[in-house]
């Protein structure tokens, strides 16, 4: 345990950040911390940015705690608009964009990610929005209002979540995808395709195989040349580690900011958490960033943990669920490059597919079936893996291979 007289800086103060924070002061760490936030608000969560504030006017933000609460109950020092713009390695300092200067004994980067952009479309035509922030939100909620006619450009999560909110408030709404089917990244193509017909019913339209070449005055022009009126366009193509902090350090950035179980970077007494760490995943069987509202929450605890000198592998397998209408979609280890046994009936709106890559179960998902991913994910954290007879049969139930 590292003594009180210790300070420890958190540089991010979104879920990840403001987690690891409060699972400091829980394992009794009595020395200083400050976190150290780009945006003007205290950390909140941000599966709502996509989902229910944008569904209702009045949704409140949900902060994971009072802005008060931050010094008056844990006391953390809470210091927003201050982005992490350098950091010296040898003297442990971090730096503000203005000038602050803050010396850690321990350092957690929890700097997350940041929309990848499409530049060559902003300032040209239609107006161009991103979603990853609050203002982004509260932007993108006021645009759906005015029942314009939306490009979105990405057929992800957050295009698909996009497109059920402006599909309800009435808007024109097309989405261009550059793979073949959506949410190609996580969902087997037995459920892209039920996910794509849901959204059809509601109105949305889907171009798959191309992408936005060009603004014009009017709309977009596509890849294969066709052109689309549009008043707005919402990319949702995909995010980036926010990683400045990690190069200055002099930190070698991949596809992330890479750690070991314990969310160790290389550095000395330099740790990483959330979306933007790069960490060995079992499932997958290879190292992964994993962009989930669990993971920030879930490995920021137990880097937390390991700041202060505990040893604990994190390795709980990657988990997250999307709502699209009346689909609650929800997917655990990795769905991709793996054989799919079907329990259920897709047709009958309740199932899930379960992911084996040889003996191994990797990966769960399930449509409108949460009971049963409740009991994936509990085999898939306890590394059973189930005869595949069993898994196939019907009859089989999933409590008895945790017994
Ligand atoms: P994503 O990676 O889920 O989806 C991006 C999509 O854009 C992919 O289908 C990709 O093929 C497509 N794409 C990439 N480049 C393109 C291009 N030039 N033209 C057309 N399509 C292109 O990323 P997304 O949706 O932007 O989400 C961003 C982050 O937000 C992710 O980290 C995601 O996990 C997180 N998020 C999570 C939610 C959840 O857990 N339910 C909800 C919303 C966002």
């Amino acid at each position: 345990m590292l003594d009180a007289s210790a300070h420890i800086v958190i540089a991010g103060a979104g879920q990840a950040g403001g987690r690891a924070a409060e699972a400091l002061r829980a394992r009794g760490f009595q020395g200083a911390i400050t976190i150290l936030g780009e945006e003007s608000h205290p950390p909140y969560e941000r599966p709502q940015l996509s989902k229910d504030m944008l569904a209702a006017a009045d949704t409140p933000i949900t902060y994971i705690k009072r802005a008060q609460d931050w010094s008056d109950v844990l006391n953390v020092r809470l210091e927003t608009n201050s982005p992490v713009t350098d950091c010296d390695a040898d003297r442990r300092t971090v730096t503000t964009g203005d000038g602050r200067v803050f010396t850690f004994d321990r350092l957690l980067i929890a700097t997350g990610t940041r929309p990848r952009r499409l530049e060559r479309l902003e300032g040209r035509g239609p107006q161009v929005q991103y979603l990853r922030n609050v203002e982004d939100a509260l932007r993108f909620r006021k645009s759906i209002r005015a029942r314009s006619r939306i490009v979105i450009v990405g057929g992800g999560v957050i295009g698909l979540e996009a497109a059920c909110a402006a599909a309800k408030h009435g808007c024109r709404t097309t989405v261009i995808e550059s793979e073949p089917r959506l949410l190609a990244r996580a969902l087997p193509s037995l459920v892209s395709d039920i996910v794509a017909a849901r959204h059809r019913s509601h109105g949305v339209e889907f171009i798959f195989g191309t992408t936005v070449t060009d603004a014009t005055p009017g709309g977009v022009r596509l890849g294969n040349g066709a052109e689309i009126p549009a008043d707005l366009l919402l990319i949702g193509i995909g995010v980036e580690p926010v990683a400045t902090v990690a190069e200055r350090l002099g930190l070698p950035v991949t596809a992330g900011i890479a750690v070991d179980t314990c969310g160790r970077t290389a550095a000395p007494d330099v740790f990483c958490a959330g979306d933007a760490a790069l960490q060995w995943s079992r499932c997958h069987g290879r190292d992964i960033r994993v962009e989930t509202w669990a993971n920030a929450q879930n490995q920021a605890i137990a880097v937390a943990g390991n700041m202060l000198g505990e040893q604990k592998d994190y390795v709980d397998p990657p988990w997250f669920w999307t709502d699209q209408y009346d689909l609650n979609i929800q997917v655990a280890g990795d769905m991709l490059d793996s054989d799919h046994i079907v329990r259920g009936e897709p047709s009958s709106g309740r199932f899930s597919v379960i992911a084996m890559r040889g003996a191994d179960l990797v990966g769960a998902l399930s449509v409108n079936a949460a009971k049963d991913m409740a009991m994936l994910r509990r085999l898939l954290a306890a590394n059973r893996h189930p005869a595949r007879a069993d898994l196939e049969s019907p009859a089989f139930d999933l409590r008895a291979a945790l017994k």
